[in-house]
């Protein structure tokens, strides 16, 4: 029976290159059923091979069995080939893109501002000097000239710590000369406080700066947050005059805003200085916001009172001194309309800076 024997290679070719085109694993289990399977075609050999004569079989079973060895193998590849496919991702990947950045964290706005006014300070000889933000009433009111009937330390505008209010404990600073009965602790109101803890601690002269946090109970709004920042100036020396004050704070303005800037100084009061004013700013920013001109800082001449009271000679020395809020020089720098912005931290409004 030889026309067995001749079937063997076409069956084989025919079912080997259906294997090679299964389209996915399904179609490939398809095409193994339909040949190799029980009623498969090339199963249907196997089993003629019983009808041989007898002297036929050994060399009929050898073809078929190498037959099947090569079937199996190339479903075995085939299987490989398709398994592969579907593990690998379905849009086409371009590997020599770049890889993925981490985010890189950067300063604060707040950070940047005070730190390029600080260097401006920096290049006229000031230093930097700190103090704490819980702060007596001695350093923040009295030694400033403030007295207790004054309304910046009233508990309705001022946060006073509950652990030391009204309490005697001693003055955390403990410079000793002239503080109060009164040492409640609170939050400071403004920076002023560490000009008495500077001029307690040295001699004079003093050229220093003071950048640091504030707090007052006010409610937030665009303009107004309870906690904000202030950077200090206490120039003290002979002869210093409102000349210097004014040249001094024009050139950091020029600085930080641009040699557009003008400044002018309107009479004010503050207790812990006399004469006292007001310094406003203008330049092409301020005019587009629709003003003339935004009050930007107090200052004024350091009042007699205030050396007496750190054992600074008044007729030996003078100075001046003054405080400005950084997150209004921030606003106007970068055009922030909402200062409530700076205490979100909202990555979509840091990563601008
Ligand atoms: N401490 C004042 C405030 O917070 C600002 C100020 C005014 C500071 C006059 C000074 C000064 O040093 O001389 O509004």
């Amino acid at each position: 029976m030889a026309g067995l024997l001749d079937e063997i290679e076409p069956l084989k070719q025919a079912a080997l290159a259906e294997l090679k085109i299964a389209p996915d694993l399904a179609g490939l289990e398809q095409t193994k059923g339909a040949w190799l399977g029980p009623h498969g075609k090339f199963t249907g050999l196997m089993k003629q091979l019983g009808t041989l004569p007898k002297d036929e079989k050994p060399a009929a079973g050898r073809l078929i069995n190498a037959a099947k060895v090569e079937l199996e193998a190339a479903l075995a590849e085939r299987r490989n080939e398709l398994e592969l496919a579907t593990a690998l991702p379905k849009e086409p990947t371009d590997f020599t893109l770049p890889g993925r950045r981490r985010p890189l964290g950067r300063l604060h706005p707040l950070t940047q501002v005070t730190e390029d006014i600080v260097r401006s300070f920096r290049k006229i000889g000031f230093a930097v000097a700190d103090g704490p933000e819980a702060e007596d009433e001695y350093h923040c009111f009295d030694a400033l000239n403030t007295p207790p009937d004054h309304p910046a330390r009233d508990t309705q505008d001022t946060f006073y710590l509950a652990t030391n209010a009204g309490g005697d404990s001693p003055s955390p600073g403990g410079e000793g000369r002239g503080e109060g009965e009164r040492q409640s602790l609170l939050l400071r109101t403004h920076t002023s406080s560490v000009q008495i803890r500077v001029m307690n601690s040295q001699p004079p002269p003093v050229r220093i700066i003071v950048p640091g946090r504030v707090y007052r109970r006010d409610n937030a709004d665009a303009t107004h947050n309870p906690t904000f920042h202030q950077i200090e100036g206490l120039y003290v020396d002979k002869g210093v005059t409102v000349g210097d004050l004014k040249g001094t704070v024009e050139f950091v303005f020029k600085e930080l805003m641009g040699s557009d800037v003008k400044i002018r100084f309107r009479p004010h009061y503050f207790s812990y200085t006399e004469p006292s004013y007001e310094i406003d700013f203008t330049n092409a920013l301020v005019k587009k916001m629709g003003k003339d001109w935004l009050e930007i800082a107090g200052c004024g001449m350091v009042h007699p009172q205030v050396f007496e009271t750190v054992g600074y000679d008044p007729e030996v020395w003078t100075g001046w001194a003054f405080g400005f809020g950084i997150e209004r020089i921030a606003m106007l720098r970068y055009g922030i309309n909402d200062i409530r912005l700076f205490y979100e931290n909202d990555v979509r409004f840091l990563k601008q800076f």
